[in-house]
């Protein structure tokens, strides 16, 4: 019987307390490096479904290590349990893993150098929907500058590493505790977030299956199986060591 990716979990989790390991000494942002207390990975479990992403740590996820724990991060917890779901269903990351200091906009070449952990985030997990949180996660994964207010409460199918994903963008949490009229569009399009569940993934684009030598040589190596005893959550796979 193929095993699906979803029933590897355990294997997703080994690879995300690895990467969480890596990121924790990350030291590519001079700045962010002085002005952290630590390096806030993200949270949630490794088959997550749905993948929420933000901007950037603040002060209170600086402090405790863990997403979306200060105010932001309570409403963000009423927003998923206006749809019955809790924190501990869904993976929470942000576009930052380190708080900027005074809570600056993230800029160009820390979103950059912070990427490719969100990226391998991704892949682990490997959600069917991701909801970007605000300007700087909708950018980022849409790949335009189209600002949220123009895209949000959209679902698209997005190219998310060597995956296909229903992306939905809508307002940060911030937004709605600076400008109340803003709740009301936020609980609105979370209201729409169980029906993309429901899709389930997109279809995917058939995996490229390399060079002709390369596919002779995996095929022939002794013990691992039709349905690939490294799994296609291997490490050597994903690129992640
Ligand atoms: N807390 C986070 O973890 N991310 C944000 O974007 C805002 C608050």
């Amino acid at each position: 019987m193929p095993v699906s990716p979803k029933s590897q979990a355990s294997g997703a989790s080994e690879l995300l307390s690895e990467l969480a390991r890596q990121a924790s000494g990350c030291e590519l942002c001079p700045q962010l490096v002085e002005s952290r207390t630590q390096v806030v990975f993200g949270s949630g479990p490794a088959d997550a479904e749905l993948m929420l992403v933000g901007e950037a740590p603040g002060a209170s996820e600086d402090r405790e290590g863990f997403p979306f724990v200060g105010a932001s991060g309570r409403l963000l917890d009423e927003l998923l349990a206006g749809i019955g779901l809790s924190r501990d269903e869904v993976f929470i990351a942000n576009v930052l893993k380190c708080r900027p200091p005074e809570n600056r906009d993230p800029r160009p070449e820390e979103v950059a150098n912070c990427s490719p952990w969100l990226e391998r985030q991704l892949e682990v997990v490997d959600p069917a929907v991701v909801v970007t949180l605000g300007n700087f996660a909708t950018r980022l994964l849409r790949g335009d500058t189209a600002p949220i207010g123009k895209v949000r409460g959209r679902p698209e199918i997005a190219g998310v590493g060597s995956r296909q994903v229903r992306l939905f963008p809508v307002f940060h949490p911030a937004a709605a505790l600076y400008r109340r009229p803003n709740l009301e569009v936020l609980q609105a399009d979370f209201a729409a977030i169980p029906a993309l569940l429901a899709l389930g993934p997109p279809e995917q684009a058939p995996p490229d299956p390399g060079p002709a030598t390369a596919r002779g040589e995996a095929g022939d190596e002794p013990g691992v199986g039709a349905e690939g005893e490294s799994g296609p959550d291997g490490a050597d796979q994903l690129g992640l060591f």
